[in-house]
């Protein structure tokens, strides 16, 4: 059928559906730069079946890509992986217009379609490693629990050797292009990563377990197809590895120096701490907040040793930039850092304080008091910042 777009290609039997959305750049307080993609997948079983949606406002181009392959009406079972609105958004409509014979979710994705999205019945659940035959393929659900909301689970299609892995292994890209192969290596490990730091490091330890239950079960699928950004057909066993060093969360020689400044003042003591990062041995990122996005100082953090925070004080307050990013931080619960707090001042210089506090309720090891410096920093003061860098930078080694 002549449709204004169109399905790719995955296997012989599977579709790729889904939708490319070039525009969005921020995807609740996560900046995506390059834009998202929504993926949905159709196989080409005996029993039809849509593997997830798209976000709402990309219902009808989901319809037109399945549309290119075949009518709509002829899909027989819908699988719903994941309920979050870019994955569910337009569930409830497309089973209006498509009229499953079935739909499935796992036990907590039919709780949550209903509460969440309030598709009432209609919807069966599938247990965690329970199978459903499409006739002459098999489609196998292992529950990811947490991964990242409570109802999410994966599928594995053994006939294709694929797993569709919904949020897991995803990353927000916008591209035509459809396959990591297409796409330049260091642009689909760097957008992984930001996902991963972004998204799922909170829940690194059950990641530890998945990928155990995994190797335990045999399973190393040859594609895997996630939710966003591109299929893993040439290094499905690439990110996966990559999985596991950054659920691993070992601390690097890295050390992330993100800060704000009013006159310049907390901004010189940055680079003085860079400074004697280096000279200890570390490797500094300084990250000004002033132009560093709070999803890109995570992503930084993500193969890090070492979070540094800086802020003057204003209205016996830190800057409102860096609880901002705190609160981000503190909420991704990264592990196995030192850290420290510092900051100019005029008179109250409750700042640094109110820092370091943050970076102890994240269980961030201190190194030092918080440094203060009254002022516009001098030689002196200086020198005792590049010193508390180098006293960072020996903790790393
Ligand atoms: Fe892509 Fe958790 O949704």
């Amino acid at each position: 059928m002549n449709t204004p777009f169109t399905a790719v290609q995955i296997t012989d039997r599977v579709y790729w559906v889904g939708a490319i959305d070039w525009a969005i750049r921020d995807f609740h307080g996560y900046s995506t730069s390059r834009g998202t993609t929504y993926n949905a997948y159709l196989v080409l079983a005996d029993k039809i079946t849509l593997i997830d949606t798209v976000k709402a406002p990309f219902k009808d181009e989901l319809l037109s890509r399945i549309a290119s392959v075949l009518d709509p009406g002829r899909i027989d079972y819908i699988v719903s992986n994941h309920s979050e609105m870019d994955h569910s958004g337009c569930l409830r409509e497309v089973m209006g217009i498509v009229k499953p014979e079935k739909v499935f979710a796992s036990q907590m994705g039919v709780k949550a379609l209903s509460e969440n999205l309030h598709i009432e019945g209609g919807i069966e659940a599938v247990k965690d490693g329970s199978s459903l035959s499409l006739g002459n393929m098999t489609l196998t659900f292992l529950e990811t629990r947490m991964l990242h909301w409570p109802d999410s689970m994966i599928a594995l299609l053994a006939e294709e050797d694929l797993l569709f892995s919904q949020d897991g292994f995803g990353m927000h890209l916008a591209s035509t292009e459809r396959f990591d192969d297409q796409i330049p290596k260091e642009i689909w490990t760097q957008e992984a990563a930001k996902y991963y730091a972004n998204i799922l490091l909170p829940y690194s330890p059950l990641i530890l377990k998945l990928l155990e239950r995994v190797g335990e079960l045999g399973l190393s699928p040859k594609i895997i197809a996630p939710d966003h950004g591109p299929v893993f057909r040439q290094s499905p066993g690439e990110i996966v590895g990559l999985y596991g060093k950054w659920a691993a969360q070992k601390p690097t020689n890295k050390a992330v120096v993100t800060y704000d400044t009013m006159w310049q003042s907390t901004a010189v003591m940055a680079r003085a701490i860079g400074d004697g990062l280096a000279a200890g041995g570390a490797s500094p990122r300084l990250m000004p907040l002033g132009s560093s996005h709070r999803s890109d100082v995570a992503t930084e953090i993500l193969d890090a040793g070492a979070l540094i925070v800086g802020s003057p004080t204003l209205n016996n307050n830190m800057f409102p930039t860096v609880a901002d990013v705190l609160t981000y931080l503190k909420g991704l619960r990264p592990k196995n850092l030192v850290g420290a707090a510092f900051g100019s001042y005029g008179w109250g210089g409750e700042a640094p304080k109110q820092i370091a506090g943050v970076l102890a309720e994240m269980k961030i090891d201190l190194v030092g008091d918080p440094l203060r410096v009254k002022y516009v920093p001098d030689a002196q003061a200086l020198s005792v910042c590049r010193a508390l860098g180098t006293e960072i930078a020996q903790r790393l080694e």
